[in-house]
């Protein structure tokens, strides 16, 4: 494995590859969510670059870039064992050469306010910034992310579409502890007695699908799941269920829904979100899903 630092260094070692490239961005503190990603990459493609940098621009004023898990040896270790060809490990000029402020912007421009955009404001704009400027430093063919952050996933997904980029943008399955707790570098803000009810948060959106499965109306399970969250111990932003697609407001006709939510418990801000078809675990959704799956 290479690891490269330098942007110049970075477009040089591309220059010499002529087959698919696979591409996987991170801020690091890698756990198996990650690994999936990466494994996901190195069984398609000639090429694996996986990205590590803590991005100044996506954390807001009051957020934990200052403490945010920096576990540099073990995220090494973690890319040579998953099999990753250059780990690109960026200096701050690599990405902003003129420095954060003065990057040239790119926004998604109104799914990057809603949802956990409106309780986070900048931090789209801060990823679909760097990853705009990573995406053309790595020239990918294929990028990969997590379902786990399913609106970031999606406005890469717009941001992609709507500049032309010839990038294929491919969004994986989270992986889950065997409670259900989705993986995430920050649990390990949790302390014992969090990180015991954390799992409630995944528990109650499963059973929330369940409920709009068997006919309950939506906007009664979204306040449902946000007072259970509260009765539980969590300070629940927001729970919403969405179109897939384009995470807009489901309607009549829409089958292939997902239900998203956000809530802080102690330290931690955890997200979580499950698809679903309306129509239950047999409904065209699904039936998609398994199909796709083979
Ligand atoms: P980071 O939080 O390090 O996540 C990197 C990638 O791993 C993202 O695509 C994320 O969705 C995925 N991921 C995290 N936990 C996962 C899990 N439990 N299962 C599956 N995938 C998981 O997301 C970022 O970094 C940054 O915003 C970034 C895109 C790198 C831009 O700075």
């Amino acid at each position: 494995m290479k690891i490269i630092s330098g942007a110049v260094e970075l477009q040089a070692a591309r220059r010499a590859w002529t087959e698919d490239v696979g591409f996987v961005p991170t801020m690091g503190g890698l756990h198996r969510g990650h690994a999936a990603l990466l494994a996901h990459a190195r069984a398609r493609h000639r090429h694996v670059v996986a990205s590590i940098y803590v991005n100044p621009l996506q954390f807001g004023p009051r957020e934990d870039f200052a403490a945010y898990p920096r576990t540099l040896d073990a995220d090494q270790a973690l890319l040579e064992a998953e099999g990753v060809d250059v780990a690109f490990l960026p200096t701050q000029e690599a990405i902003y050469p003129a420095g954060p402020a003065r990057q040239t912007e790119v926004r998604v421009p109104g799914l990057s306010d809603d949802l956990c955009g409106r309780y986070r404001p900048g931090h789209f704009a801060g990823v679909t910034t760097v990853v705009a400027r990573l995406f053309g430093l790595v020239q990918p063919t294929v990028a990969y992310f997590g379902k786990k952050d399913y609106q970031q996933w999606r406005l890469i997904e717009r941001m992609v579409r709507d500049l032309a980029w010839p990038i294929m943008v491919i969004g994986v399955d989270t992986v889950r502890e065997a409670d259900g707790l989705a993986l995430s570098t920050r649990n390990r803000y949790l302390h014992a007695d969090e990180r015991a009810r954390a799992p409630l948060l995944a528990e109650l959106l499963r059973t929330a699908v369940v409920a709009i499965q068997a006919g309950d109306i939506i906007p009664a399970v979204e306040r449902t799941v946000f007072r259970q969250l509260q009765d539980g111990g969590f300070v629940p932003d927001y729970v919403s269920v969405r179109r897939q697609l384009d995470l807009g407001p489901p309607e009549e006709t829409d089958d292939a829904l997902v239900i998203l939510a956000a809530a802080r418990l102690g330290a931690a801000r955890l997200i979580d979100n499950r698809e679903f078809s309306r129509l239950g675990p047999a409904g065209p959704a699904a039936l998609h899903e398994a199909e796709k799956a083979g």
